[in-house]
């Protein structure tokens, strides 16, 4: 059996309450995404093209795909880069290697920070659509399942 830590807990408590009221890019991921990720992603970064094309030189200058706007982060999430964002941000209960995804820590300072907004991400994008596939093997109903409502 596993422990349950306060910080479960207090997960579990957040993301049932985001679920009871729907969880929106305006209202909630908005502004957590400009203070955990615009710094690398925002309007200096490249769009996912030319982010792809020039990959070494842009991680260099610790630049990663450009995903200021609704529409451009929802490429992370379904289409064309299915699964990027669950992947970059699951915090190792899905992940292959057992560790958390490379973004993971950039969304708090704190364990428990961290835990309350991956929470948040995750009822955005749905907890049934929470998977780490790529577009060749997501299921259909995976991909309905996506809410990410704006
Ligand atoms: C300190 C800079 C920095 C911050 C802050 C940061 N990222 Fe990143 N991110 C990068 C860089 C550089 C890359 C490209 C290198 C790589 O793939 O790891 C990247 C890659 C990604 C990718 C993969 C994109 C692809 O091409 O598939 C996703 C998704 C992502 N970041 C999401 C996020 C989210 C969400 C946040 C906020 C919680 C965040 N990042 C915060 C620097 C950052």
């Amino acid at each position: 059996m596993r422990k349950v830590t306060a910080v479960m807990v207090l997960t579990g408590l957040l993301s049932w309450g985001a679920m009871a009221n729907e969880v929106t890019y305006r209202e909630h991921i908005k502004p957590l995404w400009q203070s955990q990720c615009m710094a690398c992603h925002g309007a200096n970064a490249p769009y996912l093209g030319e982010f792809d094309e020039n990959e070494n030189k842009y991680v260099k200058l610790n630049l990663g795909p450009r995903m200021d706007s609704y529409a451009d982060l929802l490429m992370f999430v379904a289409w064309p880069d299915t699964g990027a964002l669950m992947r970059r941000l699951d915090d190792r209960q899905y992940t292959q290697d057992g560790k958390p995804g490379n973004m993971y820590v950039y969304l708090g300072e704190t364990e428990q920070q961290r835990q309350q907004n991956l929470a948040l991400f995750k009822a955005w994008v749905g907890d049934q659509a929470w998977t780490l596939k790529r577009k060749n093997d997501i299921t259909k109903e995976e991909l309905t399942a996506i809410k990410a409502g704006y």
